[in-house]
């Protein structure tokens, strides 16, 4: 399978393109920064360097078979950037996979995007863009997976998760683990059109992806 990562040097994404290339797809990873280009070659996959905010993704995911996208403005930045990143970079990519008749889409979006008005501030204006995007997507007509996982955190992960398509609880989940459920829902065709939660559990990646 060919996949593109948008966001390709989060801390996610690479964990994901990892795991791509250790089981033989082909990835390549979108980061705007030509010197981070290094990490992604150092785990076998390809650099593509764009700025989602500034130029189209239409050239990057040409002729692929999924694109994911993992990118963020990040915990330091203000209103503005969850605009244009979480919520313009997600939609940019929507059209480029359009243009590009490719069909699958994983996003990850959050816990608490199914209700932004819950929070306050900036932390608001980022569930509200990551809730817009998620609606776009589900709009799209694409064959998407919506991914939400809760509270990041850098552990080892486990290979053990929670999945669930009850929205509305709290939990961590370590980005590995995350990396792990993304790379199994590229291949799980009844994931497509699911929306579901991501928390650490009890339950094997692969087991708890397939029984979405
Ligand atoms: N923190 C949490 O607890 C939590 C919980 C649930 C979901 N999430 C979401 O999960 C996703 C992945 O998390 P993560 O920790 O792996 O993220 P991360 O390490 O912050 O990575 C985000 C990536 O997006 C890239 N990016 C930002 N602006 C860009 C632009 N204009 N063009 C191209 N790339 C751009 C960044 O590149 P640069 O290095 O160039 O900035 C970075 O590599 C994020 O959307 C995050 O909001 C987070």
């Amino acid at each position: 399978m060919e996949v593109v990562v948008v966001g390709g040097h989060g801390k996610i994404a690479l964990k994901l393109l990892a795991l791509l290339a250790e089981r033989g797809d082909r990835a390549r990873g979108v980061i705007r920064d030509p010197a981070q280009a290094p990490d992604l070659e150092a785990v076998g996959t390809e650099a593509v360097v764009c700025d989602i905010e500034r130029e189209e993704l239409t050239d990057a995911v040409k002729g692929v078979d999924a694109v994911v996208f993992a990118a963020g403005a990040g915990p330091g930045s203000g209103t503005e950037r969850k605009r244009t990143v979480d919520y313009g970079g997600a939609v940019k990519l929507i059209e480029a996979a359009k243009a590009n008749a490719v069909a699958r889409y994983v996003m990850v979006s959050s816990i608490g995007a199914h209700d932004p008005d819950s929070a306050s501030g900036t932390f608001r204006a980022y569930l509200q863009a990551k809730a817009d995007a998620d609606r776009e997507l589900a709009d799209s007509g694409l064959d998407y997976t919506i991914v939400r996982p809760g509270m990041l955190s850098d552990d080892a992960g486990t290979g053990l998760v929670d999945l669930s398509t009850e929205l509305g609880r709290r939990s961590a989940v370590p980005r590995e683990d995350v990396a792990a459920v993304l790379a199994e829902a590229l291949l799980v065709p009844g994931t497509v059109g699911k929306t579901f939660e991501c928390f650490g559990g009890e339950i094997p990646v692969a087991e708890a992806v397939r029984s979405l």
